[in-house]
């Protein structure tokens, strides 16, 4: 069973009436089985049209990898394939790479984002007793506070606007002796001096039918030469420098060159129209959760930058 949803601003549950949430002066709509406490038209409306348009690519169970369980295992240490009989929120769920080990792993999983990546995610993981999906602010999840044994919230917390409020906001909502599990970029050499940084500046503020196509265009262009150098640790640092595509070829050489080619177009997409794009190192990561009076913190560099999972002391 889920907990009801709750209004944070007015400390109080939400009442369901027909199709519909509702509290004080907020109403909630249910849309397509999801309710929507945020409308569409944020700054990540860009990341839900990347969903739509690339929408099982990175699931193992389409890419027949375990390129997902692999990142989401490490996070999860002691409580990798112990997930079942604990309540999990994940914030900013996208598709739902992560979504469907969780699942696997007996979750009773709340799936968040902020974008239309909800529709998409819903699709590939539909609602049962283990699963709902809703449309909600990661700064403004509709759950009381100490609602989740577990709180995860991966390739997001970058993107938002304030890193540190972001990983108080879901600290907040774990439970007494649960776990949050985040990650976030951080710095290195090889994100300095790249002309990528240009093409975001112009691609960020374009809708996604200029967004996409621009970035097929460079895929198309640049992705061949990253295959060729992929053997070559020099070339390959050079080419970043030039090339703003991400390419796959030598972290995930098991992915065939279909896959390659899709990789690279969702996160050539995903690293040339966020938003926001925050850095932060391992040490001021490790501070924000000593900040918050965590406990028991892992905090390493790995990943896409940062991974960090901590407990709430009971
Ligand atoms: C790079 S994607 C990562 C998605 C998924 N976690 C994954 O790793 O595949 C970032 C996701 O965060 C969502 N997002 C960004 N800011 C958010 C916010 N404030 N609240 C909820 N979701 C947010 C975007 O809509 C997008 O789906």
């Amino acid at each position: 069973m889920f907990p009801l949803f709750y209004n944070r601003k007015y400390n109080k549950p939400y009442i369901k009436e027909g199709n519909q949430f509702i509290c004080e002066d907020k109403t909630v709509e249910v849309v397509g089985e999801i309710p929507r406490f945020v409308n569409e038209g944020s700054y990540a409306s860009l990341f839900g049209d990347q969903w739509k348009q690339y929408k099982k690519t990175q699931l193992d169970s389409f890419s027949g990898t375990s390129i997902s369980a692999n990142r989401i295992n490490r996070c999860l240490g002691p409580l990798k394939g112990n997930l079942t009989g604990k309540f999990v929120l994940e914030a900013g769920c996208g598709a739902g790479r992560f979504s469907e080990i969780l699942l696997q792993q007996g979750a009773t999983l709340v799936s968040a984002d902020m974008s239309s990546a909800v529709e998409v995610n819903i699709e590939n993981f539909p609602v049962s007793d283990k699963h709902i999906v809703i449309q909600a602010d990661i700064n403004d999840i509709p759950y009381a506070d100490e609602t989740f044994d577990v709180v995860i919230c991966m390739g997001v917390i970058q993107h938002t606007p304030n890193p540190e409020a972001t990983i108080k906001n879901l600290y907040e909502l774990v439970k007494k002796g649960g776990t949050l599990i985040i990650d976030h970029y951080t710095i290195t050499k090889s994100q300095l001096f790249r002309l990528a940084y240009f093409y975001r500046l112009y691609l960020r503020n374009k809708p996604s039918t200029k967004t996409i196509p621009y970035t097929q265009a460079l895929v198309k262009r640049y992705l061949p030469l990253h295959k060729k150098f992929a053997g070559n640790k020099i070339m390959s640092v050079l080419l970043n420098r030039i090339s703003p595509v991400v390419s796959y070829y030598r972290a995930f050489p098991q992915l065939n060159d279909m896959q390659q080619q899709e990789w690279a177009l969702l996160d050539t997409h995903d690293s040339l129209t966020d938003w926001f794009k925050n850095f932060r190192s391992k040490k001021s990561i490790y501070n924000t959760l000593v900040k918050l009076g965590a406990t028991g913190i892992w905090c390493q560099y790995g990943g896409n930058g940062v991974e960090a999972s901590c407990k709430k002391p009971e």
